[in-house]
């Protein structure tokens, strides 16, 4: 009987520690070094995107846009956005950095891990699945989630 209670314990903490680990991502060191986008600017300011932003892939992630969005275990992709000031040619203050981890054990966000962070690179605790996902499941279910393609970067 006290063996049962000590499985489920355990059992818990497993789930619990997959199913925290959206917010205890990290932010990847150096990822300014990656392969970058172009500079991306909207100045709709009725579009969620209002603002300039560059988008990021690591090696791995960077060889998934290349075979047309087929991305690989392991892959990264991190986007910084900055405000528009008075000039859209100057980046104004950073306000927020995202990111998408290939995760096979995330199957709720289609095997990605989506976290946000605040300008400083802190996790801003958000939900994936109710803030993140939808997107992107709805513009990119046939690109592996992943909305931008290799067009969108510089050769
Ligand atoms: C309103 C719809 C929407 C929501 C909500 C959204 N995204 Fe996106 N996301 C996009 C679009 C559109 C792009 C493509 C931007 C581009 O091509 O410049 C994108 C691009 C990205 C990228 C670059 C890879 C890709 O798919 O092109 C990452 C990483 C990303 N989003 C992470 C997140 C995270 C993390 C969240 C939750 C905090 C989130 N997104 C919420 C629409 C959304």
């Amino acid at each position: 009987m006290k063996s049962t209670y000590v499985l489920l314990a355990v059992l818990f903490l497993c789930i619990n520690a997959v199913t925290s680990s959206a917010a205890s991502s990290v932010l990847p060191k150096g990822y300014t070094s990656w392969k970058k986008s172009e500079r991306k600017v909207i100045t709709d300011k009725s579009s969620l995107f209002y603002g300039i932003h560059y988008i990021y892939a690591d090696k791995k992630a960077w060889s998934g846009y290349l075979a047309d969005n087929r991305f690989a275990e392991g892959s990264r992709i991190v986007v910084e956005f900055f405000n528009i000031k008075n000039d859209p040619s100057v980046d104004g203050p950073k306000n927020m950095i995202v990111l998408m981890q290939k995760e096979r054990r995330q199957g709720s966000t289609g095997g990605w891990l989506f976290a946000g962070f605040s300008s400083d690179g802190k996790p801003s605790g958000i939900d994936p699945v109710a803030t993140c996902f939808g997107c992107h499941l709805k513009d990119a279910a046939q690109k592996e989630f992943v909305i931008s393609t290799k067009k969108d970067f510089k050769f």
